[in-house]
C-alpha cells in the first residue's frame, strides 16, 4: 500500500506568520497548503510565495471555490498552485470549468454531497475528493469514527483519491490503518506547536508506521 502524503494546512492570519512556520516544517511535508483563512487574508500572493519557497513541492490552494470556476482556477494556477479545492455545493458547471484550466481540482466534502453527485464528478474527470470534518463540527463535539471510515472506503472503491482532514492529530492516523488514504491534511497539529518541524516529522513517522 502506498504511503499517504502529508499536507500541512497553513491557516494563519498573516503571510509572515505562515512563512515562518513553513520555513521550519515545509521541508518535511509533501504538500504545502495555502489554507482558506490565509487566502482570505492575504490573497493569492501567498500561493506565489510558497511556490517560490518550495519549487519542487506540491502546492495546494484551499479556495473552497463556489463559483467562477475557470477564473479562480486560472488565478490559482498562474500563482503556482498544483491543487485547488472546490466546495461540494458548487455546480457541476463550476467544477467542470475549474477542471478545464487546472487538472488538480479537489472537491471538498461538507454536507452537500451524495453518491449520485460523486458519479457526476467522476464523469467530468474529477479524481480527488477531500473528506472533511469541519472545525465547527469538531468544536460541537463530532469525533472521527467508523461512519467516516466507511465513507472514505466507499470513495476509494469508487476510484477516487481521497484526502482526509479536520482536527487530525497523531492519534487519528491509526484509525485509517489498512485504508488507501492518499493524503492526510494537518493544520493546527503542526502549525500550532512550539516545534512545527518536529510535529511534522512525528506525523510522517506515524504515517510510516501504518503504511510501511
Ligand atoms: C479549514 C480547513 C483546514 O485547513 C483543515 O481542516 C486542516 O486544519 P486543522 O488540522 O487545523 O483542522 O480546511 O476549513
Amino acid at each position: 500500500m502506498i504511503k499517504p502524503k502529508l499536507q500541512m494546512a497553513l491557516d494563519q492570519n498573516t503571510l509572515a506568520e505562515a512563512v515562518a512556520i513553513a520555513h521550519l516544517a515545509g521541508p518535511i511535508v509533501d504538500i504545502v497548503e495555502v489554507g482558506t483563512i490565509l487566502e482570505l487574508q492575504e490573497g493569492q500572493q501567498s500561493i506565489r510565495v510558497f511556490r517560490k519557497m518550495f519549487p519542487d513541492k506540491i502546492i495546494a490552494s484551499d479556495t473552497k471555490c463556489a463559483d467562477a470556476g475557470s477564473t479562480v482556477a486560472q488565478n490559482s494556477k498562474d500563482a503556482g498552485a498544483d491543487l485547488m479545492t472546490v466546495i461540494d455545493s458548487a455546480t457541476i458547471a463550476t467544477m467542470k470549468s475549474a477542471k478545464s484550466v487546472l487538472d488538480g481540482i479537489q472537491v471538498e466534502l461538507y454536507t452537500a454531497w451524495s453518491w449520485e453527485l460523486a458519479e457526476q464528478w467522476k464523469e467530468i474527470g474529477i479524481k480527488q475528493v477531500i473528506y472533511h470534518q469541519s472545525r465547527d463540527a469538531l468544536l460541537a463535539g463530532e469525533v472521527w469514527g467508523d461512519k467516516d471510515l466507511n465513507i472514505v472506503k466507499k470513495f476509494i472503491e469508487l476510484g477516487f483519491e481521497i484526502s482526509v482532514t479536520g482536527g487530525l492529530d497523531l492519534n487519528t492516523i491509526k484509525l485509517f490503518e489498512g485504508v488507501s488514504v492518499t493524503t492526510f491534511i494537518a493544520g493546527r497539529a503542526i502549525t500550532g506547536q512550539d516545534n512545527p518541524a518536529k510535529a511534522a516529522q512525528d506525523f510522517q513517522d506515524e504515517i510510516r508506521k501504518y503504511w510501511p
